[in-house]
């Protein structure tokens, strides 16, 4: 299976949907353990995401997730913006001028984007971080693709799975980086508002090559 330059453009113009219907969601995750803006600052980067998508709609991909980060970083304030900025420069950096991916370019893709992240922002696995999502996901995901005869899709789809428990996995954590950091011991029993949105991400892409 290859993943085409359209279901790319439709995979960001999904994500823009999910942003906006949980924003509520992310934002009460944010409350108790932030500044109560993820779902906030979720949505305005993708809307702004939606508006650029047009322009570049028929450039390359390492193009299109380039611009994405660029959009990100410049319309998102606060710790998200830059980071997830970051994690599509380096993702689209990594698939530069390709027309199209295979399962491998996608891993290629997605692993580039989450040291990216790590790199940026410094967070391990165990920090209660969108990096807890990403990490389990991006295991599971090189090793479905290892295996032989495992096709992209079902692949993807166990690693969404895997970003899910690493989400669900924040919640005794006691946060280590950003704002929740600040608290301590009271940021245990809470999930991640920026796990959560980095698994909503990797659902987008796994409903949008399913569909
Ligand atoms: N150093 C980091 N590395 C990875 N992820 C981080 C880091 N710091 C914070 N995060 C993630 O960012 C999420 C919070 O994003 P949000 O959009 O609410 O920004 P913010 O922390 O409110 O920024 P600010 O406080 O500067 O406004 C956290 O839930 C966490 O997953
Ligand atoms: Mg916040």
């Amino acid at each position: 299976m290859v993943v085409t330059r359209d279901q790319i453009v439709q995979w960001l113009s999904t994500t823009a949907a999910v942003m906006q219907e949980n924003k509520a969601y992310l934002t009460e995750l944010d409350s108790p353990i932030g500044d109560a803006d993820h779902g906030i600052n979720m949505d305005r980067g993708f809307r702004k995401v939606l508006e650029k998508l047009p322009e570049v709609a028929d450039k390359d991909i390492g193009n299109i997730l380039k611009t994405t980060g660029m959009t990100l970083i410049s319309s998102v304030g606060g710790a998200s913006g830059p980071l997830y900025g970051t994690f599509f420069m380096r993702g689209g950096m990594a698939v530069d001028s390709k027309e199209e991916l295979t399962g491998d370019d996608l891993a290629t893709m997605l692993q580039a984007a989450v040291d990216g992240l790590i790199q940026r922002g410094r967070a391990q696995a165990g920090d209660k971080t969108m990096v807890d999502a990403w990490l389990p996901a991006l295991k599971v995901l090189r090793e479905a693709l290892d295996k032989d005869g495992e096709d992209t899709l079902t692949a993807l789809g166990e690693a969404v799975a895997a970003a899910e428990q690493g989400m669900k996995d924040t919640i005794p954590l006691q946060a280590k980086k950003g704002r929740a950091s600040y608290l301590g011991e009271r940021s245990i029993g809470h999930q991640d508002p920026g796990a959560t949105s980095s698994y909503l991400m990797l659902k987008a892409l796994n409903d949008t090559l399913a569909s």
